[in-house]
């Protein structure tokens, strides 16, 4: 079932592509159970010379998507992909003394168009500004597009900040006041960079950002040419528009990671430069997926990740759907998966995580309305063994699955999601983990226990129940063990007594201390 809202996203990306190769790959995106498709759009490629416009690859995949009842979102690839400005057309590259390029610590002009180039900004709004009157023209009925990223992961590479005359004529005037009026009052939505770097009494850039000067002076303009290119592209089509953004690896400094882009460091000056923006987005290639995701987790942004490392997507998926609460997760170079399970390895392929979810896609959304959702990620080298989230009442706590006597791992990484449906009623979707379930003496002092579980399946609306799981499958009632390498959905119905209703002899309903005999501890599943 596709669903329109949640995005079961691929990014395709690598190259502007062809109209030929939407018919290679939308199809077989299309039977990986995704419902949207990331496609970049290239300035050089819609403008190769100035004013002369083409818009037929778009049209053509427009065309495909429609017929594969895909949607698309379009990668405005002007002025800068990655920090650089490749995808410019050749007449902007040539032509240094109009389109002024951003100059190095060393005085060498960069392959990075400068943000202060008024002609550059002029022509790559009018290109912006064409390409959405053409998608408005194509697709305001249909609505295939759906919604538009601006640039791609912006920032300057290089000593910190753009040393260009012009530049330093500005990061060495006074930083504008309105800039720190603003942030004077928005100290409360500060993050912990901002706020430790912050003061409102000083003159220059220097003073009032300190070490984070250079960084916070390219936001400055990122953002103003950022809001300068959506006012443009919305003033033709108003569709939602966001910005990506590359995130540092450890110990990077600004200038090694894009300098002065959408990092969750200094989103403040974006919000009050480009209020425009819909949102921010990052793209999350590192280990540590919860941690990223969670710091675009604040009032006001809409969770997409328009970009994430494929091989630990499958498992990052439940993160973000179920306890980032994204609307749409996009794993990079998706068109590199084959349809054949066969070709798709070991480990369960984002495919069958987007067939499960859109299975559910309507409870799905209702749980990340109302707050019953939860979800979880753990690898071998997770730092604890647990993990545990609270839900409805109980407390779930999760461990990748072992096999039994050995207790070896079955597996190296584990996910999960949990939708409450109902008062003691949950949909558990997931693969690699082994769960304990136990009342939440936050909420009351009850026992808890498993009523039932039963692994279930959707299609076209329908419950279907495939297997009940019990006695060796659930550890003689006490925990789930969701297969490893595949991707199963359980309803579990949990129950609670009173403890003074249990006899003297104690039912051993789950409570930790019910878990200290060794082999019944084990996963039931290799037994
Ligand atoms: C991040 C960029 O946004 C993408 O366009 C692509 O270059 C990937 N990196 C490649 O890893």
């Amino acid at each position: 079932m596709k669903n329109l809202i949640s995005f079961w996203v691929g990014s395709w990306e690598t190259s502007a592509g062809t109209a030929a190769e939407a018919d290679s790959i939308l199809p077989r995106l299309a039977q990986l159970h995704l419902n949207t498709v990331l496609m970049p759009v290239a300035w050089e490629q819609v403008e190769p010379s100035e004013g002369t416009f083409d818009f037929s690859i778009l049209d053509h995949w427009i065309e495909l998507a429609r017929q594969q009842h895909l949607h698309l979102v379009l990668l405005w690839f002007g002025s800068w992909k990655n920090g650089f400005s490749n995808y410019a057309p050749a007449w902007v590259k040539e032509d240094t003394r109009r389109f002024p390029r951003a100059v190095s610590a060393d005085g060498a002009p960069l392959e990075i168009l400068s943000t202060l180039g008024s002609e550059t900004l002029k022509c790559d709004r009018q290109a912006f500004s064409a390409l959405m009157e053409h998608v408005k023209q194509k697709d305001q009925e249909q609505q295939t597009v759906l919604m538009v990223q601006v640039e791609n992961e912006v920032g300057y590479l290089g000593r910190g900040r753009d040393r260009s005359v012009e530049a330093d004529r500005l990061f060495r005037a006074p930083v504008p006041a309105e800039l720190v009026e603003k942030l004077r009052n928005a100290r409360e939505s500060f993050s912990p960079e901002l706020r430790a770097h912050f003061n409102p009494s000083g003159r220059t850039w220097k003073d009032v950002f300190g070490d984070t000067s250079d960084e916070v002076f390219m936001a400055w303009n990122y953002a103003r040419y950022i809001e300068a290119d959506i006012e443009a592209g919305k003033g033709a089509y108003q569709l939602p528009m966001y910005v990506n953004c590359q995130l540092p690896a450890p110990a990077e400094r600004a200038g090694e990671y894009p300098s002065g882009g959408p990092q969750p460091y200094y989103l403040e000056v974006y919000r009050i430069v480009a209020p425009s923006l819909d949102f921010y987005s990052p793209d999350i290639y590192w280990p540590n997926f919860d941690y990223w995701i969670d710091r675009y987790k604040f009032a006001g942004n809409a969770i997409f990740v328009p970009e994430a490392r494929i091989e630990a997507a499958p498992f990052n998926a439940f993160y973000a759907y179920g306890e980032a609460r994204a609307f749409g997760f996009s794993p990079f170079g998706v068109d590199s998966l084959r349809t054949t399970p066969e070709a798709s390895g070991p480990d369960p392929s984002i495919s069958d995580v987007y067939a499960m979810l859109g299975s559910v896609s309507e409870m799905l959304l209702a749980a990340q309305a109302s707050g019953d959702i939860r979800g979880l990620v753990l690898h071998s080298n997770s730092p604890r063994p647990t993990q545990t989230v609270a839900l409805g009442g109980y407390l779930f706590e999760a461990t990748l699955s072992r096999s039994w006597p050995a207790k070896t791992l079955l597996t190296d990484d584990g996910a999960m999601i949990i939708m409450q449906a109902a008062p003691n009623e949950f949909y558990m979707g997931g693969s690699g983990l082994t769960i304990s379930f136990y009342r939440d003496p936050d909420v009351d002092n009850k026992l808890s226990g498993i009523a039932s579980i039963e692994e279930v399946s959707r299609e076209e609306g329908n419950w279907h129940t495939l297997r009940r799981i019990n006695g060796d499958q659930s550890n003689q009632g006490r925990q789930l063990s969701m297969a490893p390498h595949q991707v199963h959905l359980y309803r579990v119905i949990l129950y609670t007594i009173d403890r003074s209703s249990s006899a003297p002899a104690p039912l051993c309903v789950n409570q930790p201390q019910c878990a200290n005999n060794e082999s019944e501890m084990a996963s039931p599943i290799a037994r």
